[in-house]
């Protein structure tokens, strides 16, 4: 059995939201990425993004994913862009299991219609805006968060069921 798990996929794809009920499944801890880098910081990832840019988050985001991914028996629920820069996806496939949480462009436009004011890519946009947004982005970012070992369509799927899907799977992977 590997002794990691990285959730991984785009904003709204409920990486944090599964991350506890699969760990509680496995017995296993969490960590989340995001707060991990605010905890050490001391500021939010939007404080980051706006007084240092994004690419100082993205390295950032690199040395602690180099940090968090020495942790065993973990859950690690990853921020969205952080298997697209770097070697990151390289160091996540290398060191666990990645396990892509796979969604609709319409789906996640309305999730994170409701959760944007917190995330600093997507801020402000209208729906149309976000949705365009959402519609490109995933376009490139796509062929990372596709190399996972497994991919989950979490389409029109309860929390529930993707936690069983997810747990049957690795344990299904973890005899291969
Ligand atoms: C980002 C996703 C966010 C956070 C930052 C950048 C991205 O994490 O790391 O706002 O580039 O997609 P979540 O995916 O947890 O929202």
């Amino acid at each position: 059995m590997t002794p990691r798990i990285f959730l991984i996929g785009f904003m709204g794809s409920g990486k944090s939201a599964l991350a506890q009920p699969l760990a509680e499944c496995l017995r296993w801890d969490v960590v989340d990425m995001d707060d991990f880098i605010e905890k050490k910081h001391l500021k939010t990832v939007g404080q980051l993004f706006e007084k240092l840019g994004e690419a100082k988050f993205r390295e950032i985001e690199c040395s602690v994913l180099e940090e968090i991914s020495q942790c065993e028996n973990t859950i690690i629920s990853t921020g969205g862009g952080c298997p697209c820069f770097f070697d990151n996806m390289q160091t996540m496939l290398l060191r666990g299991v990645c396990i892509y949480l796979k969604l609709s462009v319409e789906e996640l436009t309305k999730r994170l219609l409701k959760s944007h004011i917190d995330r600093p890519l997507i801020r402000g946009r209208s729906e149309e805006e976000l949705l365009q947004f959402i519609r490109q982005k995933l376009e490139e970012r796509e062929p990372f968060y596709s190399q996972s070992q497994l991919i989950i369509d979490c389409n029109g799927k309860s929390k529930t069921e993707i936690v069983e899907e997810i747990f049957k799977k690795i344990t299904t992977f973890a005899e291969k």
